[in-house]
């Protein structure tokens, strides 16, 4: 697609958006990527590829709670890596932030744990961490809370159970709240798309391969009236199979589009502003 093309499929969004329609957000590992997080599923740079080392019966075991019941240390092995704080946010995520700022923003439905969002200073009560995130810890045996200065601790100690944290009451592991295959999401996702699934204006579903339920379904559960648009480098979910005509589709990376909308809205600037602070 050359950059005009870009520029004449991203016009509906751009007219919507000069109209006053707030924006709702569907983020994957993919926006981050350019922060130096390896998204999920991609071939060859995606973490499931890169798990040899791990020594794992499967890839996704890595975020399984029986398999982390029975041996922990590929997580926590994992988490050394990604551990929030070592990354900045990306383009992508200060566009958003500039929608919380024109008050355009209605919500960020994301499915990283990595935080950037918040780190990018959208406020919590537009963010809804799916998959939970790296704010509260608890024993996978007793409930146990550990705060997550106490985790680190535990994490850096490797003389102590080769730094894998475990409860100060009963001795369990101790996980940080993200959410495991085997687990439920957390309640206020539940709560809060109760509620927005038919206020959604504009949908943007960015970086994400739409497989994991039941965030993939969230596209398609907005109404038939909104505009749903996908900033990916394939195409996925319901944008291939159920595709609506008033969907836009721009197969491109997050933050080069997240730089030539902020340029069609007149916002470049103040996005530049914060990549460089
Ligand atoms: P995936 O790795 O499954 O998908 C990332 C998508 O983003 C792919 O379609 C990539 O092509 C695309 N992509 C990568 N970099 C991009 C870029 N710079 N610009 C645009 N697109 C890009 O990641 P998720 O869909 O987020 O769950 O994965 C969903 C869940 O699976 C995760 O939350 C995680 C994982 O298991 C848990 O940990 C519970």
């Amino acid at each position: 697609m050359s950059s005009a093309e870009f520029d004449e499929s991203l016009k509906p969004l751009v007219e919507a958006i000069k109209k006053g329609k707030k924006v709702t957000f569907f983020n994957g590992a993919g926006v981050s990527t350019s922060a130096g997080i390896p998204d999920f599923r991609s071939p060859k740079t995606g973490l499931y590829s890169n798990l040899a080392k791990l020594d794992l019966p499967y890839a996704e075991a890595v975020f399984d709670l029986d398999y982390f019941r029975k041996s922990p240390k590929a997580f926590y092995t994992l988490t050394h890596e990604l551990l929030p704080g070592k990354f900045a946010p990306t383009k992508f995520h200060y566009l958003v932030r500039l929608f919380q700022d024109k008050k355009l923003l209605h919500r960020v439905y994301t499915q990283n744990i990595d935080t950037l969002e918040r780190m990018a200073g959208v406020e919590d009560k537009y963010i809804i961490e799916a998959h939970g995130s790296f704010a509260k810890n608890h024993c996978i045996d007793c409930s146990e809370e550990m705060s997550s200065e106490t985790l680190l601790q535990h994490m850096l100690n490797k003389e102590k159970n080769n730094g894998i944290p475990t409860c100060e009451k009963c001795n369990g592991y101790v996980k940080p709240d993200i959410v495991f295959f085997g687990e439920g999401l957390p309640p206020k996702f539940f709560d809060t798309w109760d509620e927005d699934a038919d206020e959604v204006e504009v949908a943007i579903v960015a970086g994400t391969s739409l497989t994991v339920y039941p965030f993939a379904s969230l596209p398609s559960e907005v109404g038939k009236n909104a505009l749903r648009v996908l900033i990916n480098k394939e195409k996925v979910g319901d944008f291939k199979s159920g595709k609506r005509r008033s969907d836009i589709v721009i197969l491109s990376d997050c933050d080069s589009i997240a730089e030539r909308l902020s340029e069609l809205l007149g916002w470049k600037e103040e996005l530049d502003a914060f990549v460089e602070s």
